[in-house]
């Protein structure tokens, strides 16, 4: 089987992209890809119409940022999508007077609210330190079909050898499936996240999401420029 890592073709890549990342994020289930992309509890025509909103989403998003790399491992012999990731390449300070992602991919209720919350929760510790020239990977997945063949250590790869070549840092956000793999990588975990979107006053929607989105937990992932990490040498990003 031959895996090869690619440049996507935006016009048609990001409905198979997306039904990749979906499948893979099941795979554990993982509750925040509900904060980005509604698709529990819903019937077929609506989550068909949830998928296509989110392609289409996906690719203004990534049509708009001058920063954002997507790429797609794919099956050479089967044209399948195995695995994909979203690289962003920051050149200064990206969080410097960015408005806060406003997620109107759901009505202007609760649930609203609720995944603002949850987005704003998981970026906090990185505002607080990327605040200078990274590399950012937004997103990597690999389908359950093709786990432990390398997709990730592909795309990984590519991002490593981009930001030697830049001499910058690399910040990311890992799951708990992630994490193990960044830390038998050498990254160093800066922050351990728990998002758990709270409120005083719960509208049914919020409620809903509350049930569907249950606390999830993040890691904050770091390789200092050059990758070589030494502990009680390298000067560590600090958090508040
Ligand atoms: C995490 C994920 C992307 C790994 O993808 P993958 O393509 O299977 O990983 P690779 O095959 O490149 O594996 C790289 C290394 O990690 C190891 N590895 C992979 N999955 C592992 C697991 N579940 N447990 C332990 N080691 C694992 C591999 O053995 C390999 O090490 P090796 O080179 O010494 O053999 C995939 O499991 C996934 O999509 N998970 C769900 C989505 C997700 O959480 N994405 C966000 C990650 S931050």
């Amino acid at each position: 089987m031959t895996l090869q890592l690619q440049e996507i073709d935006p016009a048609v890549d990001f409905p198979a992209l997306l039904r990749c990342l979906l499948a893979a994020y099941a795979s554990p289930p993982q509750p925040l890809t509900e904060v980005f992309l509604p698709m529990r509890r819903l019937t077929p025509e609506a989550a068909a119409s949830s998928l296509a909103e989110g392609a289409a989403r996906l690719a203004l998003w990534h049509a708009s940022d001058p920063t954002s790399h997507w790429q797609k491992v794919v099956d050479i012999e089967t044209g399948r999508v195995s695995g994909g990731a979203c690289w962003h390449i920051y050149d200064g300070d990206t969080f410097a007077g960015a408005d806060a992602l406003e997620a109107v991919w759901y009505p202007d209720d609760g649930s609203r609210r609720f995944a603002e919350q949850a987005l704003e929760s998981m970026a906090r510790p990185r505002s607080q330190v990327a605040r200078r020239p990274h590399l950012y990977l937004n997103n990597v997945f690999t389908h359950p079909d093709y786990r432990r063949r390398g997709v990730w250590q592909q795309i990984m790869d590519w991002g490593t050898r981009k930001a030697d070549k830049l001499g910058l840092e690399i910040f990311l956000d890992a799951t708990p499936p992630g994490r193990p793999l960044y830390l038998a990588n050498g990254l160093v975990e800066l922050a351990e996240t728990v998002t758990a979107p709270a409120t005083d006053s719960p509208d049914e929607a919020w409620m809903e999401m509350a049930e569907k989105v249950p606390p999830f937990t993040s890691f904050l992932m770091w390789r200092p420029v050059g990758g070589k990490y030494e502990e009680g040498r390298t000067i560590k990003p600090s958090l508040a």
